[in-house]
């Protein structure tokens, strides 16, 4: 069949490496692609969210598949455009309807779901402009650090956490009263600090029946020993090692089993990724946040870890049929780390050349912030691409990792060299 993903970045080009491997996939689109997808599909110009030109090149190539990598198109209800378009309703959609895709969408909408279904998460409550003086005096009852978070989606930005309560309480206002975020932070939902190392886990369901994916751990600030800014995510590394059988037990028990029979209870429509981040505290995991899509970088060591055949998994889920998949997963740790443009994530340069590529041998390429111009492939983004190796453990993957972007060069590349430190 004819296969459409829409994104752009290193996760696209995963999905796209993993699906042009099927025997199911006859014709791969990307749209819009990068230069890594340019070299096993074809690329097409189209934002993804122009839903009314998606739906054209949809038709016109006779397209049976989309796989959705981002979360905006989610969020603006492209899967019930295609359901509510009868030309369009046959197509097999992985992706949640918009109402599901609250649970990214809207941090209170996730809050209010993760209480009422019982599921483990820090307590909170939510403001708006109208009772920020409520804010205020909710603030002064929590102790540092004080978690506030923009409700709605803020391109990964929305989340403070800061130390002293005055600045705590002048975030607040801007957020609430200035706009900081603009339409996102009209709501804000301060959060009780969790202290604990964090790990992501993904699920697959059809809306009733779920399979769980290997885990996985990324690291989302720019500077070693996680310092500074928070990133889209530095690299990562599957499986997280503590997450052991007696862990994934808790997981599966007490957050995932409850996460799927809460999308049903509730009728919310959901087949594609659920990716949970999750916080430990002592021995317990608790919620952090809902993605309704795969992450990224999580996804560059997620599914070259997957042994089956994806476009299968995800005609069973369009089929309903998930439980009659036999998950199969890779022994091997794997690791990935993002090259990304000096200054990124503030202000950084692209249009600079990428050398050394062909002489990766031993790890996968996966381009991110990258394009061919003139037969050359230039940076066009701040994570330019993420380089993927396995190994018996983490550790040997991340070597191998390392070794091989010492071929790889442009003007001011940087990379985090200290991935694992943590563990
Ligand atoms: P989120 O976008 O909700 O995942 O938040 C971004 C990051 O903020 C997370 O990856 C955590 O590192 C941190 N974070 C969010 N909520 C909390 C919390 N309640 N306690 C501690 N850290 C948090
Ligand atoms: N790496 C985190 C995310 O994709 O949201």
């Amino acid at each position: 069949m004819n296969i459409l993903i829409l994104g752009s970045g290193g996760r696209e080009h995963t999905f796209a490496w993993k699906m042009a491997q099927s025997p199911l996939c006859k014709q791969l689109f990307v749209a819009p692609g990068n230069s890594g997808t340019s070299q096993l599909a074809t690329n097409i110009d189209i934002k993804v969210t122009d839903f009314q030109s998606i739906k054209k090149l949809v038709l016109n190539e006779n397209i049976e598949m989309v796989v959705v990598g981002p979360e905006d198109p989610l969020v603006q209800g492209i899967h019930d455009f295609f359901l509510n378009d009868k030309d369009l309703n046959h197509v097999t959609v992985i992706g949640p309807q918009a109402n599901a895709a609250q649970l990214e969408g809207s941090k209170e909408f996730a809050k209010e779901f993760l209480i009422r279904h019982h599921i483990p998460t820090a307590a909170y409550k939510s403001f708006t402009k109208e009772n920020v003086e409520e804010g205020y005096l909710f603030l002064d009852t929590l102790s540092p650090p004080y978690v506030l978070k923009a409700n709605g989606l803020a391109a990964g930005k929305g989340v403070l956490i800061l130390n002293d309560l005055d600045e705590a309480k002048k975030e607040l206002k801007q957020m609430l009263v200035d706009a900081k975020f603009g339409d996102a932070s009209t709501k804000v939902v301060i959060e009780e600090f969790l202290d604990g190392i964090e790990l992501s886990c993904f699920v697959l369901t059809d809306g009733t029946d779920y399979k769980i994916l290997p885990t996985a751990k990324d690291y989302k600030r720019i500077g070693e020993g996680d310092t500074g800014l928070n990133t889209g995510g530095m690299g990562a590394i599957s499986p997280v090692p503590f997450a052991d059988k007696g862990l994934m037990t808790k997981i599966e028990e007490r957050i995932v089993k409850p996460t799927i029979l809460g999308l049903q209870k509730d009728n919310l429509p959901y087949k594609g990724f659920v990716f949970i981040g999750l916080i430990m505290v002592g021995n317990d995991p608790f919620v952090i946040e809902y993605n309704v899509r795969m992450g990224d970088p999580e996804t560059e060591v997620v599914l070259p870890r997957l042994k089956n055949d994806l476009v299968e998994i995800f005609q069973a889920i369009g089929n309903q049929n998930i439980k009659n998949i036999e998950i199969i997963i890779d022994d091997r740790s794997a690791a990935t780390v993002m090259l990304v443009s000096g200054g990124y994530p503030e202000v950084y340069e692209k249009g600079k050349e990428i050398t050394g590529i062909e002489s990766i041998s031993d790890a996968l390429v996966f381009h991110a912030g990258a394009k061919i111009e003139n037969n050359k492939v230039v940076t066009s983004g701040g994570r330019v691409m993420a380089i993927t190796s396995f190994g018996k453990d983490y550790k040997e993957a991340l070597r191998k990792t390392y070794q091989n972007i010492e071929k790889l060069h442009f003007d001011k590349m940087y990379y985090r060299k200290d991935l694992g430190f943590d563990l």
